[in-house]
C-alpha cells in the first residue's frame, strides 16, 4: 500500500458504513483546569462525568453521553473525530471498509471512551483519526431543564471542519463514504478551496478547508438564536478575554449561518453557529461560490483574519503522536483573497442584480 495520506483514493468494494451524524470530538488539552473554565464556565457545556485527566461534556439537547471529550496531554491536538452509525452492524461495516482502504484500523469491543461501546477507530486516508460507534450510554436530555439554560446556551454539536491539502481528494473519499456536498468554493481555473459535506439534514457534519494538513480547523456547536451568540461576545468582553474572539460575529455566505469563532486556552478553534438550512432532499443542489466573491465567507463582506486561514490544531495518530503536516501545493484561499495579487468583488463585473439596482434607484431619490 502506498502512503495512504497522499496516494489515489481507492473506492472499496464493500459498502460504506451508514453514518448518522457527527457525534463527538476528543481533544487533547494541556491544562485541564483552564479548559474546564473555557468550556464549562464560559460556554456552559454540561459535565456528564469527569476525573483528574478527562472531562466528558454535552450540549443542552444531547441525549448521548458526550459531544466533547477533553483529555489532558502533553501536546494540544485532536485525538478523534467520532461519528455515530445507524446500527451495531454498521460498526462492522466501518471496520471492513477501512481495512479495504488499507488504513490502520483498531477495533475495541469495549469502546475507546467512557459512555461509548463497541467502536472502530482508524487513521483515515487523509490522516485523520476517525471513529465509528453505535452503542452509547444515554443520559438525561436537558432540553426542558430551563433552570440550567444560559443566555448563550450551546444546544447541539453541529459539525467539524478539517484542513487538508488536497480538497478534491478528500471530497472523493467522503463522497464514497456517503457524504453529500451542500456547498463548495472554487475558482475559474477549477481549483477547489473548500467543501461542506453532510450526512444529517443540515449543511454539514464536516467541511474540508484547503490548507496544510491533516489538521482540525474547528469544532462547531449551535445555539437556538443569534442573540445567544451576541451574549457569548458580551460575556467574553466582560471577562476581559476579548482577545480570544478571533472572527465575527457575522453572517456566513456559505451555509447562511450566523457565526462566531473563538479560541480555547490551547488555541483550539470553536465556532458558535446557528440557523443554517435543511438539506435532506436527495436532489438538494450543491451551491458553488467563486473564491473571489467577498461575501462567500462573510455575507456582509467583512474580511477574514489571516490567522483563520493559517492556524489549526494538530491531529493524532492511533498511538497518540501528532500526524506530520503535509503542505498544500494548490493556491491558498488567503493568498487569493488577502494577498497583494488577489482581488475580490461584491458584484461580478457587469452584473448589477435586482438588489443592487434597487439600492441605486433608492439612492437617486
Ligand atoms: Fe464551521
Amino acid at each position: 500500500m502506498s502512503n495512504p495520506f497522499t496516494g489515489p483514493i481507492i473506492t472499496p468494494t464493500v459498502p460504506a458504513p451508514d453514518i448518522v451524524r457527527c457525534a463527538y470530538l476528543e481533544l487533547v488539552v494541556t491544562d485541564l483546569a483552564k479548559s474546564r473554565a473555557f468550556y464549562v464556565d464560559l460556554l456552559g457545556l454540561h459535565v456528564t462525568e469527569e476525573d483528574e485527566n478527562t472531562i466528558y461534556l454535552r450540549s443542552f439537547e444531547e441525549f448521548i453521553h458526550h459531544n466533547l471529550v477533553l483529555r489532558k496531554g502533553p501536546v494540544a491536538a485532536a485525538a478523534a473525530f467520532a461519528y455515530r452509525v445507524k446500527s451495531p452492524a454498521e460498526v462492522d461495516a466501518a471496520e471492513a471498509y477501512y481495512r479495504e482502504l488499507g488504513c490502520r484500523v483498531e477495533r475495541r469491543k469495549e469502546g475507546f471512551t467512557k459512555g461509548v461501546g463497541d467502536s472502530v477507530r482508524v487513521e483515515d486516508p487523509l490522516g485523520f483519526p476517525y471513529e465509528f460507534f453505535y452503542d452509547v450510554e444515554h443520559v438525561e436530555r436537558l432540553t426542558q431543564r430551563y433552570d440550567l439554560y444560559s443566555a448563550g446556551e450551546l444546544v447541539r454539536l453541529d459539525h467539524f471542519n478539517q484542513v487538508t491539502p488536497d480538497v478534491p481528494r478528500g471530497r472523493k473519499y467522503l463522497e464514497d463514504l456517503g457524504f453529500r456536498v451542500s456547498e463548495d468554493i472554487k475558482d475559474s481555473d477549477g481549483v477547489t478551496y473548500a467543501a461542506w459535506m453532510h450526512r444529517k439534514q443540515t449543511v454539514h457534519d464536516t467541511a474540508l478547508t484547503g490548507g496544510n494538513g491533516p489538521r482540525l480547523h474547528h469544532i462547531a456547536f449551535s445555539t437556538h438564536e443569534k442573540h445567544n451568540i451576541i451574549q457569548i461576545c458580551d460575556k467574553m468582553g466582560a471577562l476581559r478575554i476579548s482577545d480570544r474572539i478571533e472572527r465575527g460575529p457575522g453572517r456566513h455566505g456559505v451555509s447562511n449561518a450566523f457565526y462566531l469563532y473563538i479560541l480555547d486556552p490551547d488555541g483550539h478553534r470553536v465556532e458558535i453557529y446557528t440557523q443554517d438550512y435543511y438539506t435532506g432532499d436527495p436532489d438538494n443542489p450543491t451551491v458553488t461560490w467563486d473564491v473571489h466573491d467577498n461575501q462567500r465567507r462573510d455575507w456582509w463582506g467583512n474580511p477574514v483574519v489571516p490567522s483563520w486561514y493559517t492556524e489549526a490544531s494538530l491531529v493524532l495518530d492511533l498511538d497518540g503522536n501528532p500526524q506530520p503536516v503535509i503542505e498544500r501545493t494548490d493556491a491558498s484561499e488567503m493568498a487569493v483573497t488577502v494577498g497583494a495579487d488577489g482581488f475580490s468583488y461584491t458584484r461580478p463585473d457587469g452584473a448589477s442584480g435586482e438588489a443592487a439596482e434597487g439600492f441605486k434607484l433608492g439612492a437617486q431619490v
